[in-house]
């Protein structure tokens, strides 16, 4: 098949995710092995307002399927969210002669693709967050690798909670989402897990579950709160003041967006840039590549935007009968 495109851009956007790397150079050796130029815009969305470039080859992307962060650099734009700033973008893309991007990155990203799109470019989204809160896809790049990190640093924690029969408050990342929250709390079996798809009520959802924890005979216990609960730290307070525990407040931060992405990210990475790639070849704009039921597919940018996503009923059941027991 003739390509419908002869040069492509790839950005990356928002926050960074492992496996981001795998992506940019899925897409550039997609876009070679297919005979397609493909340009790195660097610094996201910014990049493309100033020509902020970097020709890529094949060779362009070697040793990066392994590296975390992104080499394209990300930002988030205040100039690109004005019309003026997307009329600027456009124009770099038309003076460079790129007729489609792929953006790397979340739902932010994605409306930015909308936006660009209405200035007459192609535009392919693909899924890259720790969040796992893209609604059309089930899973995102970056998402294994930050619970690996944050379910490593929680079993280190442990070991000292457990030594010195302690209670440990742990705050992971996800924004708005518990899905972080959610999936590494049952990997470390947590006492408790608090996120903010489920409004918590403090007696029945820490103290209850602390109580059940120290009737049944432990001496040490591990909640873990999402970031979009609340702070950990008023948490670790508010169970001192209801049971004379004296918690110990961890807040895991940037260090989950960080490290080597794990075999799953870079395969999906790699599935996910590829395919992008084929659809821009294809002549095809305005779709967001993502992940159903295993299989990486693409679905139209505007329909997915507009889902939304729930936790993983099955997950979020275990996780109370479990930290319920
Ligand atoms: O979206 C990824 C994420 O790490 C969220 O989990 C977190 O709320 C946010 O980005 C942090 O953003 P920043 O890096 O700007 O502090």
């Amino acid at each position: 098949m003739e390509p419908k495109v002869k040069r492509i851009g790839v950005l990356t956007s928002g926050g960074d995710a492992p496996g981001m790397n795998a992506a940019v150079r899925a897409v550039c050796r997609t876009a070679n092995y297919m005979g397609i130029d493909c340009v790195g815009i660097r610094r996201g969305w910014n990049g493309l307002i100033n020509g902020d470039i970097l020709p890529l080859d094949a060779h362009s992307v070697n040793g990066i399927i392994n590296r975390g962060g992104t080499m394209l650099y990300t930002a988030r734009s205040a100039e690109f969210m004005t019309e003026e700033g997307q009329k600027r973008a456009a124009q770099t893309c038309r003076f460079l002669g790129m007729e489609g991007v792929v953006a790397i990155g979340g739902d932010g990203t994605f409306r930015g693709c909308l936006d660009l799109s209405k200035q007459g470019i192609s535009v392919v989204g693909v899924p890259g967050t720790i969040d796992n809160d893209i609604a059309c896809s089930h899973y995102t790049i970056g998402f294994d690798t930050a619970c690996n990190t944050a379910m490593e640093a929680i079993d280190k924690l442990r070991d000292t909670m457990q030594s010195h029969e302690r209670c440990s408050v742990i705050e992971v990342m996800g924004r708005h989402a518990g899905h972080l929250a959610l999936y590494v709390g049952l990997a470390c079996g947590a006492t408790a897990v608090l996120v903010p798809e489920r409004p918590y009520d403090f007696e029945r959802d820490v103290l209850e579950k602390i109580r059940k924890a120290r009737l049944a005979g432990r001496t040490h216990f591990m909640i873990i709160v999402a970031e979009g609960v609340g702070s950990a730290i008023e948490l670790g307070e508010r169970i001192h003041e209801a049971t004379g525990i004296d918690p110990r407040v961890t807040v895991l931060g940037h260090v989950q967006r960080g490290g080597s992405p794990t075999a799953r990210d870079r395969v999906t990475a790699s599935r996910m840039g590829y395919l992008a790639v084929q659809v821009l070849a294809e002549g095809r704009t305005n779709r967001i590549i993502c992940s159903r039921d295993g299989a990486i597919t693409d679905i139209d940018m505007e329909e997915g935007l507009a889902m939304k996503k729930d936790l993983n009923a099955l997950s979020y059941a275990a996780m109370e009968a479990f930290t319920g027991a």
